[in-house]
């Protein structure tokens, strides 16, 4: 019998249907997978099976009896645990009192030390390791994910759904995600696995449902659809998986960095030593396990991170020491890797998210008044060009789907046309349709002249888009490749430091 059965759901906001006739069966013990564009209403549907919104039609059948969750704590109750696309947890607070408060009735029966104990063994437990005394806003995205499920677990979630877990990991996070996912199915408990990506869908999952605008069109085990099949059915078109890069001449050096070093956080040497430049029109990849240096990197280019030696150069200029404000209007733009803590400001409408960088620029500023029409006007254009849905420049930017959040972002820092940008896994979180998209815009600015600093941990996006491609490993710039030179294996070589200090091209 089916531990979830969802008939005929629908929720509308609006003028926005965000779901429509929804349909659902989840078996014990099985991975259910559900695909489906930026918007086609996976977290609105996921927000109604975990009591966040009520449906204005459907029914959902769970564990035996007909739900009709009025909070999130009533579905908690009667075993659905969900870890939502932006996380849930209390920053200032530790692991072990995000896991455990909120069940025992307050603060005043919390033991601390029990409460670490239960935590740090349920943690080792589902094979999710993790310190019970640490502040959350401490963790890396990783690392908080894990709290999320613990939390779940230790809550006996008799079904753990996951939103886009794998867009905030790395591949080997994943892959230990994945040894979880198998696990709870073992045990009996299914698993609700939201994902852009295919691959994964069919490494993890036994059944898949897709959905298109609101409404769920296709299901099926996933042993018989194929990769085309799913991606047709999700944009309702048939997509081109490959990008046509042309050739353009490149000129000028526009942004140099030399013999850096930085420290982190904890004072650990991350970047050490690495020289490298980026010309006009080109695109540098640089391709890397997550956590050797690259993210240090970023910050020292785009002035977050203090260099310990050594400098940087935007053209001639020397910007080593400059604020991340003056960087910005020398032309350097940012597509940062945690979107909603760095680049966007939620409740404001997505035409104020679209110029807060240009605020103190014409034509949208003269003599310190915004200039609201103009403002608008760009907002609409920006709106249509990156197909941010829906089209509408007032909604907050909050209420968006999590993967037209982003293009919100790519949209702002890439019609800067600036001089130097750099991006940080641009298409993370993206459907196969908005890659495509992002992708040409890409090729657009670099056709332009335009430089780019691209970092991503998925060598596909790297070795169809780059020029060069620089690999960086426990701090250094092992190697720096033209593309076309190179194998995957190659690279793959030098990901993990088997290769070193090789040079090709200039
Ligand atoms: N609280 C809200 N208020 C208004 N509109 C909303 C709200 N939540 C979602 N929507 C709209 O409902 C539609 C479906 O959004 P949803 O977040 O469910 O998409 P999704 O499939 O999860 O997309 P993504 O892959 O980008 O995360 C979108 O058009 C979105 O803008
Ligand atoms: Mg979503």
């Amino acid at each position: 019998m089916a531990l979830l059965e969802i008939a005929g759901l629908r929720k509308v906001f609006g003028q926005v249907v965000a779901n429509d006739h929804v349909d659902l069966t989840v078996m014990p013990g099985e991975t259910h997978a559900i695909l489906g564009e930026n918007g086609a209403g996976k977290s609105t549907l996921i927000k109604m099976i975990s009591g966040l919104y009520k449906p204005d039609a459907g029914t959902i059948l769970f564990d035996g009896a007909l739900r009709n969750f009025n909070n999130p704590r009533e579905a908690i109750v009667a075993g659905i645990g969900v870890v939502h696309q932006h996380f849930m947890l209390i920053p200032a607070l530790t692991v072990a009192e995000n896991v455990v408060l909120g069940i025992h009735g307050g603060w005043g029966r919390y033991d601390r030390k029990t409460a670490e104990e239960q935590v740090s063994k349920l943690s080792k437990e589902v094979g999710l390791p993790l310190d019970p005394t640490r502040k959350v806003e401490d963790l890396p995205v990783g690392m908080q994910q894990r709290v999320e499920i613990v939390k779940a677990l230790y809550r006996q979630a008799k079904l753990l759904v996951l939103d886009e877990p794998t867009a905030v990991l790395t591949p080997q996070e994943t892959e230990d995600l994945f040894e979880v996912v198998h696990h709870l199915n073992q045990d009996g408990i299914p698993v609700i696995f939201i994902s852009h990506k295919l691959d994964e869908v069919r490494a993890v999952a036994h059944k898949v449902t897709v959905m298109r605008a609101g409404k769920t069109v296709f299901e099926s085990p996933v042993g018989s659809a194929s990769a085309q099949q799913l991606a047709y059915w999700m944009v309702g078109r048939d997509i081109v998986l490959q990008t046509q890069r042309d050739v353009v001449q490149s000129g000028a050096t526009v942004l140099s960095v030399n013999d850096l070093t930085v420290f982190d956080d904890r004072h650990t040497k991350k970047v050490d030593n690495v020289s490298f430049a980026v010309k006009e029109g080109e695109i540098f990849g640089l391709a890397g396990v997550d956590g050797n240096g690259q993210t240090e990197l970023v910050e020292a280019i785009t002035g977050l991170r203090k260099l310990a030696h050594g400098s940087v150069y935007l053209q001639d200029k020397d910007i080593s020491r400059a604020s991340v404000a003056k960087r910005i209007e020398q032309g350097i733009a940012y597509i940062p890797q945690d979107r909603q803590r760095d680049g966007l400001v939620l409740p404001f409408s997505i035409a104020d998210n679209l110029q807060l960088r240009e605020v103190s620029k014409a034509p949208f500023s003269k003599g310190g008044w915004l200039q609201k029409r103009a403002a608008r006007k760009h907002a609409e254009q920006l709106v249509e060009e990156f197909d941010i849905r829906p089209r509408n420049v007032d909604l907050p930017v909050g209420d968006l789907s999590g993967g037209n959040q982003q293009k919100v972002i790519l949209a702002r820092e890439m019609a800067r046309r600036p001089m130097l940008l750099v991006a940080v896994q641009p298409t993370r979180g993206l459907d196969v349709g908005a890659i495509e998209g992002i992708h040409k815009h890409l090729l657009a600015l670099r056709s332009e002249g335009r430089s780019i600093l691209l970092v991503s941990l998925e060598l596909d996006e790297i070795l169809m888009l780059s020029d060069r491609i620089g690999v960086m490993h426990a701090g250094h710039l092992v190697a720096v490749y033209n593309n076309g030179e190179v194998s995957r294996e190659e690279l793959g070589l030098a990901m993990t430091g088997e290769i070193t200090a090789k040079e090709a091209g200039a």
